[in-house]
């Protein structure tokens, strides 16, 4: 975290996204994202493609990180590298990528968990939280809710009991007829629907015996909107083609304001019961513009403060491994060439 610290060279390879980073002087020098446009056609990322492409678009996505920070190779003092959760073979790309230039320059390998990465993207930028803060991370694979003490210590106050926050905006974006990812395409859509149109299922779980804020059950909320989609027609009299496409929008934001009402609320119950005033959004799905806008909303009305990394690093990228590695070599904490690649693991 130190200005005196060398460069450190950052690469993530954990899903379908090839991305390098370098951080230097205590500050990001250069973040490279190189999108794999492979998946589109099926549906969803397709695991052999992923690690195919990442073979071709790793070495160069590192030169153009490195030539954007103007830090020649021989200068980058350690390689930080994503070892999970992720795909198998994504990160045995990233990882093998990795071993190579720290073993050929002679300089410590730093293994950093993909899910602390998102945790610590909002260290990219300033302003950046205080130690102890409350955090959410909203991705495709995870959402978890933590209080975050210094030292990479993590302490679990609410998770999702099946799927993830992202996956359900994707899953609902295929009932819906459109593209992956579909949060973005829900976003986009939500802005022109109008939320009251439907009432759906909130996916927050309070939960009284354990020490959990609050648990999620994302898969709930799916299921309400397959049956809102699939009987909604017929009570309309209309063909399924025709209700949809009158209907897309208004769903879409309806989903995105069930969604985005439970994360909120247990943020601000969360911090209730802390005490804890500085509140971090991260992931993927914390680029959503309903989600943001409720958070603020929250944030405002009550008094705390929140953190969100900018849009480019709410989504995969490298430069929150980079600023997560510069905590870990201020703290001593390096890993050896033996370090393997870990698909799933927990924060
Ligand atoms: O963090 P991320 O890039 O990758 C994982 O670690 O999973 O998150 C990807 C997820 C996808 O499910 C995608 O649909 C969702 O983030 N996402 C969004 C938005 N942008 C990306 N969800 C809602 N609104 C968005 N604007
Ligand atoms: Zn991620």
């Amino acid at each position: 975290m130190t200005p005196e610290q060398p460069p450190i060279l950052a690469i993530e390879s954990s899903c379908d996204d090839t991305a390098a980073a370098v951080w230097a002087g205590g500050r990001l020098a250069s973040s490279v994202v190189a999108s794999q446009r492979v998946h589109e056609g099926w549906g969803g990322v397709v695991p052999e493609l992923a690690s195919r492409a990442h073979q071709r678009l790793i070495v160069p996505t590192v030169k153009t990180a490195l030539e954007e920070a103007g830090v020649p190779l021989a200068e980058v003092g350690a390689i930080a590298v994503t070892y999970g959760p992720g795909l198998a073979g994504s990160l045995l790309v990233g990882l093998s990528t990795a071993k190579g230039l720290a073993l050929g320059l002679g300089i410590p390998l730093i293994g950093v968990n993909h899910l602390e990465g998102h945790v610590y993207s909002v260290f990219v930028d300033e302003p950046h939280p205080a130690f102890p803060f409350l955090c959410l991370t909203v991705s495709g694979g995870h959402t978890l809710l933590t209080l975050v003490r210094e030292g990479f210590v993590h302490e679990e106050l609410g998770r999702t009991r099946d799927d993830a926050a992202g996956e359900a905006f994707d899953k609902v974006a295929r009932l819906l007829g459109l593209g992956y990812p579909g949060g973005p395409h829900i976003d986009r859509l939500a802005a022109s629907g109008d939320a009251t149109q439907f009432a759906l299922p909130s996916p927050r779980i309070t939960n009284h015996k354990s020490r959990s804020v609050a648990d999620f059950s994302f898969s709930g909320l799916k299921t309400a909107v397959r049956y809102t989609v699939a009987d909604a027609p017929e009570a309309a009299g209309m063909a399924p083609d025709a209700w949809l496409e009158a209907n897309r929008a208004d769903v879409a934001a309806a989903f995105q304001h069930a969604a985005s009402e439970a994360l909120v609320g247990a943020l601000s119950d969360a911090v209730r019961q802390t005490g804890v005033q500085d509140v971090a959004i991260v992931g993927g799905v914390s680029a959503n513009s309903g989600l943001r806008a409720a958070a603020q909303e929250a944030s405002g009305a009550e008094g705390w403060t929140l953190h969100m990394p900018a849009m480019r690093f709410s989504v995969d990228n490298a430069a929150m491994i980079a600023v997560t590695a510069a905590f870990k070599w201020a703290a001593g904490e390096t890993d050896d060439l033996s370090l393997g690649a870990e698909p799933s693991l927990k924060l």
